[in-house]
């Protein structure tokens, strides 16, 4: 078993070491006030789900409302090249992708390298899919995905048989050699991570027998309610302990299905911030996912005080789903709990605006998994918020800010270090420092919001690209 052949070696080696070239750097203004009524694009988590789900079903898999960003595109080129075909229908009013399934157990062997971009989601999840199956393929990602941690997955992956090569580290590129002969097993994660639980769980669908997840704190829960979708037993009960344990049981039989996609609530939330932050703010969002394993910055922005109205609730294939207005209000400091870290991982760069802006200091505790997500955001946050004139200190897990009570200074150049939630987060202070804030390159928001300055300078934001 080799990495094969030596254009194939090069190629790996070419993405490994290639740095993006066209760089735009973007301008956020101050302006006078967010109004209006929007919906944001869809949710990229559950939009990788349907796409990795819909590939292991029988039959026709619909999906409506798909987020059509850079790292979702990664997993559905990822999934064509396993074997699915996947089409855009015609009617341009409907915007409906329509997936034809392998079935579980039926990935092809790619012929090329799999591209994730700088789909953490998509690198995690699909090394799962693969392990379980008798084929061989390599990953690869760009600089900030090359140097994200692999090995939370690949220990409890090599338990149930598959094989790994990978680079020092456990990092990317990694060549994955799964096996159809996956072994069920009994995982109790030590982090509270959906990718890994998800991993796993996709995993455990060609194996035989139950494959068991036990997680310490809840994690968003996307994977269980759409394999439950499709027709997989899976079971969630409370452990004596109080953890969360989750069976799946192997070698199910999956059908294809209509998935409805709401909009992002991790994107929605730096709409939700723009506006509480932007004095005469008026703002509804429609059409928003509202998992509760997803809502911890709603829970905190509420304790700070916000004025947010979650209206007409209601429910698609075990997913909620509502509408958000919103509207200017002082907000106050707080202190996260590590316990609430699970339920708004990605919204700690945008919830660090809102804090600099609040009365009062604010403490984020036990957020060390920050430091290895797209960027080390911690440290992004900690430098950036410090360059706009924001008082921070940082220790190796956790954040304090003192708050202005008012507007930041700005007049800074951030960093976006390939992390669009950094690029997004200081763009949205820029509404209202006295200064404008720039960020040198707008590319990374592509990721996981397309047409994010569009939407924002909709609302009445002043945003440029130069
Ligand atoms: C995601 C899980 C989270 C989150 C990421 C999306 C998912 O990562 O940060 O943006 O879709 O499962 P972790 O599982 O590493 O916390």
């Amino acid at each position: 078993f080799s990495l094969g052949s030596t254009t194939f070696q090069s190629k790996v080696l070419e993405r490994l070491y290639c740095w993006r070239f066209i760089v735009t750097l973007i301008c956020s203004n101050a302006c006078k006030a967010l109004s209006g009524s929007i919906t944001v694009p869809g949710d990229k988590s559950i939009s990788h789900r349907a796409l990795m789900i819909g590939t292991l079903a029988v039959g026709e898999t619909v999906i409506e409302g798909l987020l059509e960003g850079e790292d979702v595109m990664a997993t559905l080129q990822a999934m064509r090249q396993l074997g699915a075909e996947i089409v855009k229908g015609e009617d341009p009013k409907d915007q409906l992708w329509h997936i034809h399934g392998r079935g579980i157990g039926g990935l092809v062997e790619p012929d090329n390298i799999l591209d994730l971009g700088n789909s953490g989601t998509a690198a995690r999840l699909i090394t799962g899919l693969i392990s379980s199956h008798d084929i061989t393929a390599t990953i690869v990602g760009d600089a900030s995905l090359n140097s994200r941690p692999m090995k939370r997955v690949l220990e409890p992956l090599k338990k149930i048989g598959a094989q790994f090569f990978t680079r020092e580290g456990d990092k990317l590129p990694i060549t994955i050699k799964g096996t159809n002969q996956a072994l069920p097993s009994e995982i109790t994660m030590e982090i509270a991570s959906a990718q890994v639980k998800s991993s796993i769980l996709f995993a455990g669908l060609n194996a035989a027998g139950h494959t068991v997840v036990i997680e310490p704190t809840p994690s968003r829960d996307h994977t269980e309610k759409m394999l439950s979708h499709f027709g997989a037993e899976i079971m969630t009960e409370k452990t004596t302990d109080g953890f969360r344990k989750i069976t799946l049981v192997g070698q199910p039989e999956l059908t294809g299905r209509k998935v409805i996609i709401p909009g992002d609530i991790s994107s929605a939330a730096f709409i939700i911030v723009g506006a509480l932050i932007t004095p005469g703010s008026d703002v509804e969002i429609k059409n928003v996912g509202i998992n509760p394993l997803r809502t911890g910055l709603l829970d905190c922005l509420k304790e700070m005080g916000a004025d947010l109205k979650i209206l007409k609730v209601r429910e698609n294939a075990g997913e909620k789903i509502a509408d958000i207005k919103i509207k200017y209000k002082r907000l106050k400091g707080i202190t996260v709990p590590k316990s609430r870290a699970p339920s708004m991982i990605d919204e700690y760069p945008i919830l660090s605006i809102a804090a600099s802006v609040a009365e009062g200091v604010s403490v984020f505790n036990g957020v060390e998994e920050l430091r290895v997500k797209e960027s080390d955001r911690l440290t992004a946050m900690a430098e950036g918020l410090r360059a706009c004139g924001i008082g921070t200190k940082m220790t190796e897990d956790s954040l304090t800010i003192t708050g202005k009570g008012g507007s930041p200074d700005g007049g800074t150049l951030i960093k976006s270090q390939l992390d669009h939630r950094i690029a997004m987060s200081f763009l949205v202070m820029g509404l209202i420092s006295k200064k404008s804030i720039s960020v040198d390159d707008a590319q990374p928001i592509e990721t996981s919001f397309p047409g994010f300055i569009h939407f924002m300078n909709q609302l009445g934001a002043n945003m440029e690209l130069s």
